[in-house]
């Protein structure tokens, strides 16, 4: 069973090892650990069985999510599934699992940002309900950048 994991900084190095694997120019420990003190920001790493040791051994992380809220506005900072993980619905529910997040905290809407040629990510984005907003030009050394928006449903609270 795949658990979804709140992170903290004691999980730097262990986002960075994931990240360095889903990623051509991976984020270092120290940025990773930097962009989880940015203000408003949070994260989950998917874990798939066993407890999550702050280590890259199994049973271990599976993916992970990073988001940041500022006020009714949110981001995703990176998002991100281990090749042995992929296709089975992980990435739609650790960026379902931000948005919920996000929205519970007071988000409206949420954007993220995506190479054109990053064919699995804009599939996913767009199957959560994110539209393009804008291009980047070039942003990705030479492969544009396009920014997505999804406004967030307000969750429901009982009266
Ligand atoms: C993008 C990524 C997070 C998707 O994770 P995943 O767990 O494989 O995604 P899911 O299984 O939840 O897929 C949900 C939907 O996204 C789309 N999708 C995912 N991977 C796809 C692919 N390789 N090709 C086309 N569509 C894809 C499909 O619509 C899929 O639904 P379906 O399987 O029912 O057809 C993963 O490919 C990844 O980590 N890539 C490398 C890092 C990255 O590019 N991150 C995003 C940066 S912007």
């Amino acid at each position: 069973m795949i658990e979804l994991v709140p992170v903290g900084l004691v999980h730097a190095e262990l986002l960075a090892g994931i990240h360095s694997i889903c990623f051509a120019e991976p984020w270092s420990a120290r940025s990773m650990a930097e962009v989880m003190a940015l203000a408003g920001a949070e994260g989950l790493i998917a874990v798939d069985g066993g407890s999550l040791a702050p280590s890259l051994t199994p049973p271990g992380p599976a993916g992970l999510v990073l988001w940041r809220r500022i006020f009714d506005e949110a981001e995703i900072l990176t998002i991100a599934v281990l090749p042995p993980w992929r296709r089975a619905g992980l990435g739609a529910r650790l960026l379902a699992a931000a948005m919920a997040a996000a929205a519970e905290a007071g988000g409206a809407s949420m954007f993220l940002e995506a190479a054109a040629d990053n064919v699995a990510a804009l599939a996913l984005y767009e199957g959560m309900g994110f539209s393009r907003v804008g291009l980047r030009k070039g942003y990705y050394g030479g492969i544009d950048g396009v920014t997505m928006r999804c406004q967030l449903s307000p969750i429901a609270i009982d009266s």
